[in-house]
This record gives C-alpha cells, structure tokens and sequence, in this order.
C-alpha cells in the first residue's frame, strides 16, 4: 500500500464497522456518478480514461519548452495553479532552480509580486502557459493581458504566438476564442472535472512536465489509487479509512479544524493544494472542518504552544515520509562547544523521526489530540499521482459523509460580484 492511514495515535475512538453501509452507499453513487455534483466526477475515471494523443502533445510541447526557454510562467488561480506549484516543488525542491525555472502569476492582484516578476523576466527567454477553464477569471485574465502585451512588445507577436500554451475548456469560453484567434498550442480541462480535480490533467501535467517530471508517471500512480480504492470495505480501504475518520472528528468529537502537518519544506505546497481542495469541497451550508496546515519541527517553535496546550477545536493529520530522497550525517567537532557530539555520524532523517515520534506522544498523550498518520513510503511522480488521487478521492467521500456536493463553490462567486460592481464592471 502506497499511503497507509495508520489509526494508533487516535485519542477518541472511531466506530468504522458502523460507517459501511454509508461508506458503500457513498461509493455506487460516486463509481457511478449518481451522487450530487455528478456531473463534475469525471476526475474518478480519468486516470484510465485520458486522452492518451493529448499527453503525447504534453511530452511534445514540454520538450521544446524545456530546450528553448529559460522560464515558463504558469498564469492561474486556484485550482488552476495549486496542484502544478505543489507537484513542482515536491519533487524537484525548493532551492535548486531547474530549467527552464517555472514562475507563478495570475494568482494575485498584488503590484508589487506582479511588477516583479516582470522586471525578472527583462532578460529572460520566457513561454506562458495560461490556464483557466472560465476564461474570465479576473486575477488570471489581467497578468495575462499584461504577460502577452510584454511579450509581443519585446519578442513579436509572431514569437509571442508560439511561445503562449493555453488550457482552458474544449467548447466554450473567452480564452477557446483567444487561441482559435491566435492559433496557441491548446490543452482541455474537461468539462466533467472541477478546477481543484484537475492537477492530473494538462492543468497540472503540462507546467509538471515542462519541469522536467513524468506526466505518465503521476497518470499511473492516480490509476493505482483509482484501483486500490475500487473496494469500499473499510478493512481495506485506508482512503475512506481517512475519510471516515474526519467525519467523525467533525460530527461526532465536534472538531472544527484538520491541521495538515508535513516534516518536509517542500510538501508546503501540497497542503495549500490540499486545504483548497477540502475548503471548497466541503466548507458550505455551514458545515465542515476548516483545513489548516504547518510544517514540523519548523512550527513547533511557533504553534507548537497551541497546538500542545490551546484550545482543543482541531486534530491533527500527519503526512510521514518513510524514506528520504538525501541524507546529511551530522559531523564530528573537537571542541563540541554545541553538545552536539552525542549525535555524531546520525543521519538528519533519523533525528527527525526522532523528533516526530516525540511530537506524536507531546500531542496525544500530554495534548490529548487526535492524530491521524498517513505514511506515504516514499515521494517520486507515482507516488505524489497516489497520493493526490487519495486525496480527491477521499474528498469526495467526507464531503458525501456530510451531505453537501463536493464539486461546486457557491460561496466563491459573493466576493467576487460584491469586486465587480464596485470596480464597476457592466451588468454588476
Ligand atoms: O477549483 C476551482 O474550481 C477554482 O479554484 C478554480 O480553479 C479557480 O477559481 C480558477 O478558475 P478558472 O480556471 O475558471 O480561471
């Protein structure tokens, strides 16, 4: 098993035998996409079902980016950029900067982010990949026009054209008309998957593998998870396990927060893509657990205090990486001024499974916290694929738990009407 939902650090009792008959309820309606927002469960399948000529494309574009730019802009929000910065990072790090080196625009208003990332780019060879399924959404669209207008200004419009990809929706929207206008190379986000579902499309996988990461690798890991969760017994199913054990922390232990802790700086990513997919899946109608996130042991010297002796509204769930992509031993020193000398010639992932195994005993048996483990064995492209699939997957099964649709954000629109009629936008 690829991630384990391990149970022993559980301070309250989940009951799982008295979840399966919902559980594999849950399951038909989401296998055969009867539940509610079932016309947005096209992630389900998707990882058999992909268009296999569009990934050729993928590997084909990427590769002439790879060869011919020395940065690529990924210009979207949300679900549109989430998944692709969480992957990037989790497998190629956060300090060495690949090429072409991948930038991140389209997600803010902010001038300064964005009038620095454009004097960046002044001597830089740069492609755009623009995302949006809408085509409209606001923060995106304005980098973009500033992006494309910098760019034919420097390069041409002839350059401009061949260096800007877009992803956007097959039939409909003002970016499909852009492209057909322009003649950009053009990637789908189906019509049936939910910005937040679509890291394993070319929403995440054309950003991913123009960094250089297998785009089948992260397809084939998602198929084993769609096949490891195909059998909804709860004995089995450590998916649902994960699910079910949320549920209960909210409806039953009334919690009304999930901390995502990570070990490792470069999974800080994965837990944003995460706390969108579960905020916007499962925050409506008033219910659901807010989703936060902290990094360990870098945050115990910050929430550490809260969270062993504050108020008692969250639990914690623990992503563990059982093997480490570098080791570093600790050195000898002569004068061992420090004290260090007594962990000599250890390795740093010994000491922080060290760290971790403490932390786990602080929080549960001094903190009284519920933690729930999930041990992942190692991060490569499959397995980073696993994971986000469990993680969907799982999503929709809590989301269900708690009778709300997964897939739609109705709450979203509200700030979003109040911006338009005050920046004075015709029809708002
Ligand atoms: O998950 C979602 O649906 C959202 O986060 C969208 O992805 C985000 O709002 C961007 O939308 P669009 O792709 O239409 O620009």
């Amino acid at each position: 098993m690829i991630i384990k939902t391990l149970t022993d650090h559980l301070v309250d009792k989940v009951d799982f035998a008295a979840y399966q008959e919902s559980v594999n309820e849950i399951h038909k309606a989401i296998i055969n996409k009867t539940g509610a927002g079932n016309d947005f469960l096209g992630w389900v399948d998707y990882p058999e079902t992909y268009n296999k000529k569009e990934l050729e494309e993928i590997k084909k574009w990427s590769k002439y980016v790879r060869e011919n730019y020395d940065v690529l802009i990924v210009c979207g929000i949300g679900g549109s950029y989430l998944g692709a910065r969480a992957a990037i990072e989790a497998i190629n790090g956060t300090i060495l900067k690949g090429k072409p080196e991948i930038l991140f625009m389209g997600q803010t208003f902010d001038p300064t982010y964005v009038a620095e990332c454009l004097e960046y780019l002044k001597d830089k060879k740069f492609a755009i990949n623009v995302i949006s399924k809408s085509g409209t959404t606001t923060e995106t669209s304005v980098a973009f026009r500033l992006l494309k207008e910098y760019l034919e200004k420097r390069d041409g419009v002839e350059f401009a054209r061949k260096s800007i990809f877009a992803t956007t929706d097959a039939n409909k929207g003002a970016l499909l008309e852009l492209c057909k206008k322009e003649g950009y190379v053009r990637f789908v986000l189906p019509d049936d998957i939910g910005g937040r579902y679509s890291v394993q499309t070319a929403v995440g996988l054309f950003p991913i593998a123009c960094a250089g990461i297998d785009p089948e690798a992260i397809l084939k890991g998602s198929a084993k998870a769609r096949e490891d969760t195909s059998n909804p017994d709860l004995k089995v199913n450590e998916c649902y396990k994960y699910a079910v054990i949320r549920h209960e922390m909210w409806a039953h232990y009334k919690k009304a927060v999930e901390m995502f802790i990570t070990y490792v700086p470069s999974f800080v990513q994965i837990g944003e893509w995460w706390k969108q997919l579960y905020g916007e899946s499962e925050g409506k109608e008033k219910k659901g657990l807010l989703p936060d996130s902290a990094t360990f042991s870098t945050d115990l010297h910050s929430l550490g205090q809260f969270i062993q002796d504050g108020s008692p509204v969250f639990f914690e769930t623990t992503l563990y990486l059982g093997k480490h992509r570098h080791e570093v031993k600790v050195p000898h020193d002569e004068d061992n001024l420090d004290g260090l000398n007594y962990l000599e010639g250890r390795t740093l992932g010994s000491i922080q499974d060290k760290a971790f195994e403490g932390t786990i005993k602080a929080h549960t048996e001094e903190g009284g916290n519920n933690n729930v483990v999930l041990e992942l064995e190692e991060m490569n492209p499959f397995n980073l694929g696993y994971l986000f699939y469990f993680f969907e997957r799982a999503c929709a099964m809590s989301a269900y738990l708690n009778e709300v649709n997964p897939f739609n954000q109705p709450g979203v629109e509200i700030y979003k009407k109040n911006m338009f009629h005050l920046l004075g936008k015709p029809g708002f």
